[in-house]
């Protein structure tokens, strides 16, 4: 078990990274708890497989929980599904002592942190992720939110949770190609980190996608060990915290304009960073032989660097329009300068986008 604590404006809470959280009650022992009452936030996927479990586990430890499923689905990272699990809460009596879990991947962990932060005007929430992506990203630093139907994340809070909690073996159940897609956000920190943290992807393709608990840990370990970093130093994002958002502009608006579900979100996201790296290349930050180091790590990593269909280019232009990162008609982008080196807020024409976009996606409507 490895741990370490974020520590953010007016709290400091714990993240456990550990082959499962199951094997012992020692780690549980150790959090302080608000009260003996919580509620486990999970979907019909996430919750069959595991809410009794970790029912068992905390009543072992005198906890009383209830569980609130809610469907499966990026579709369903929405208000309407937010304001269920309100009248969920309120039908199983959660007060503002009670706490929140998330039990599931990142849809479950933002929507759970959004609900947290706005129910009774806030209570306390602790995040199990159990998909890749969530373990390595979705579940710290704070940021929550729902999608409305112009666009990903319009609405949420930053609003902290009080443990991360991530358990590898919840990965054994994760289908192949949600597992592939968990990727792309070790892949973003380790483009962003470069050095010695890039260097381990490569060599060790064979084991990654095999599984390897060895050298999942220690990935998951330097991926959420580097967003710690990051958070503490700008928890609100006013600057260093964009760099996070690498690919995630173009990647955000490819998903939302394929269809919810479509395009998985870490999939969108390596195609987003493969437009930002090609953007960079245009602007003259990078040589070619960078893109192709990208593009050469995303493909071994079984990542899209393309969009396999047509997309909807003005659709795509009004859904980006939209970003909360566009300021007057300029997208502001994560760019890297090189590995380890990049540059956030980055103003970028759309007629740069445009001319990046034959590389990225078929020509014509979806
Ligand atoms: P997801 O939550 O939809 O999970 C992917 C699929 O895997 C779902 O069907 C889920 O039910 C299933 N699943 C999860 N764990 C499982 C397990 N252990 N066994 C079997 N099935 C399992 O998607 P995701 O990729 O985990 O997360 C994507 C979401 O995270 C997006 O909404 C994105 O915006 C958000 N996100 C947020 C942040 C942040 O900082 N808040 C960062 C990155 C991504
Ligand atoms: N995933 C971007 C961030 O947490 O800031």
């Amino acid at each position: 078990m490895r741990d370490f604590l974020v520590r953010v404006e007016n709290k400091a809470y714990p993240v456990i990274v550990c082959s499962s959280l199951f094997s012992s009650h020692e780690w549980l022992k150790q959090i302080q708890f608000p009260s003996r009452k919580g509620v486990i936030i999970t979907n019909t996927t996430v919750g069959p497989l595991y809410a009794e479990k970790v029912k068992k586990l905390f009543a072992e430890e005198k906890f009383d929980l209830s569980v609130v499923v809610v469907p499966d689905g990026e579709e369903y990272k929405e208000l309407a599904t937010a304001a269920e699990i309100y009248h969920e809460l309120l039908r199983v009596e959660c007060d503002r002592t009670s706490f929140l879990i998330a039990l599931g991947g990142g849809v479950i962990t933002d929507i759970t942190g959004f609900v947290a932060s706005t129910y009774m005007r806030g209570i306390p929430y602790f995040q199990f992720p159990t998909s890749l992506l969530a373990q390595v990203d979705s579940s710290i630093g704070g940021k929550t939110g729902v999608n409305l139907s112009e666009g990903k994340n319009l609405v949420g809070t930053f609003y902290q949770p009080e443990g991360v909690f991530i358990g590898l073996d919840f990965l054994e159940t994760l289908p192949e190609r949600e597992y592939v897609e968990g990727w792309s956000e070790i892949a973003k920190a380790a483009f962003l980190r470069g050095g010695d943290f890039l260097a381990l992807l490569s060599p060790n393709v064979h084991s990654i996608l095999a599984r390897d608990p060895v050298i999942l840990e220690e990935l998951v370990f330097r991926s959420v060990h580097f967003k710690k970093g990051i958070v503490e130093e700008d928890e609100k994002e006013k600057g260093i915290r964009g760099i996070l958002n690498y690919g995630h502009t173009l990647g955000h608006a490819l998903e939302k304009t394929s269809g919810y579900g479509v395009l998985r979100h870490g999939e969108a996201i390596s195609v987003g960073m493969m437009g930002a790296i090609l953007i960079a290349e245009k602007m003259g930050y990078v040589s070619g032989d960078t893109v192709e180091m990208q593009k050469e790590i995303l493909e071994k990593l079984g990542l899209p660097v393309t969009v396999p269909y047509a997309v909807d280019r003005e659709q795509l232009v009004q859904t980006l329009l939209k970003d909360k990162k566009t300021v007057a008609r300029s997208i502001r982008l994560v760019l890297l300068k090189d590995f380890g080196d990049p540059i956030y807020g980055v103003p970028v024409e759309f007629e740069t986008v445009f001319a990046i976009l034959p590389a990225l996606i078929e020509e014509g409507p979806s």
